[in-house]
């Protein structure tokens, strides 16, 4: 009976790992939201799986006491364990994704989103591990998967001259060093920690917002054209398709592979 939890998944790439997840009558898959009654398309999916596994439980990765609390009801749902932990939330707010150092209006706005990054995909993601880490002591394969991002790669995103999306990049480099410090902690007692990529995701058919608007469509475009100059093989690929390589990446990730940011298969030579 293997045991998940999805950390931060009403939608886009997590709301599908939920669904592949669930999909396996065996597996329990534990749900953390901030808002229950706004994950439309998560309680549309529980409401039509047959297997009745899917267990949601509100936290906001910005509030240590909500994980903590999330972990003391997944406990109560598992018997007290944990197989795999992976943490899927991010700050990705539209109006702030794309700004580069130079796009705030005031360096008080700058601040202020570089702040929110940090609480919500740096020390986020540290307060749920710290959180589950009892249970996950208790599980069968200790897994924590961390979704990291080629935003956050210091070579890729030199390779792709990205100077936008800054505060999202910044943080999302600071969660992989996350990933490597949890993986050093952890290896004596047999954990894989790794932080992996989903791939460049269509989440828009979920989303509650969009970065695409006429003024930002040149910056938008300019991104995209950095991407594929420097990885010409990079494609857009769907939820589906991602959540097919990141299920099957679960499951054979083991304790060789801890410590290292592995980005998407299309981005590698
Ligand atoms: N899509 C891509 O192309 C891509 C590429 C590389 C990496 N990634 C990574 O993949 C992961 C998922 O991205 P996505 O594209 O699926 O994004 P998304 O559609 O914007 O979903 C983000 C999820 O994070 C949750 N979240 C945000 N802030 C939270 C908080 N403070 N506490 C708890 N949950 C919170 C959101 O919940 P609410 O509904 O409550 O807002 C939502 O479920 C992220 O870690 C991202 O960095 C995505």
């Amino acid at each position: 009976m293997p045991s998940f939890a999805v950390i931060g998944a009403s939608r886009g790439v997590g709301l599908e790992l939920v669904r592949q997840l669930s999909a396996s009558a065996a597996n329990t898959v534990i749900v953390t939201v901030r808002n229950k009654e706004k994950s439309t398309h998560l309680n549309e999916l529980v409401q039509a799986s047959k297997s009745k596994n899917i267990h949601i439980v509100e936290a906001n990765v910005a509030d240590h006491h909500a994980l903590e609390r999330a972990a003391a009801e997944a406990a109560q749902i598992t018997g007290g364990s944990l197989d795999v932990l992976v943490h899927n939330a991010a700050r990705m707010e539209a109006e702030n994704m794309i700004k580069g150092f130079l796009d705030y209006d005031t360096p008080e706005k700058l601040d202020a989103e570089f702040l929110a990054s940090f609480k919500v995909n740096v020390l986020g993601v540290v307060h749920t591990v710290n959180a589950f880490l009892p249970l996950l002591r208790r599980g069968t394969t200790k897994k924590i998967i961390i979704i990291g991002s080629e935003g956050g790669d210091c070579g890729l995103v030199w390779k792709m001259r990205l100077s936008n999306a800054a505060a999202y990049g910044t943080t999302k480099a600071a969660e992989n060093m996350v990933a490597t410090k949890y993986a050093a902690e952890l290896e004596s007692e047999g954990f894989t920690v790794v932080s992996v990529s989903p791939g460049m995701v269509d989440v828009s058919g979920t989303a509650t917002s969009s970065v695409v608007s006429p003024e930002t469509m040149p910056t938008v475009t300019k991104i995209m054209n950095g991407i594929f100059a420097a990885f010409p093989k990079a494609a857009m690929i769907t939820p589906e398709e991602s959540g097919r390589r990141l299920v099957s990446f679960f499951d054979s990730v083991g304790p060789a592979e801890s410590g290292v940011f592995r980005p998407s298969m299309e981005y590698l030579d």
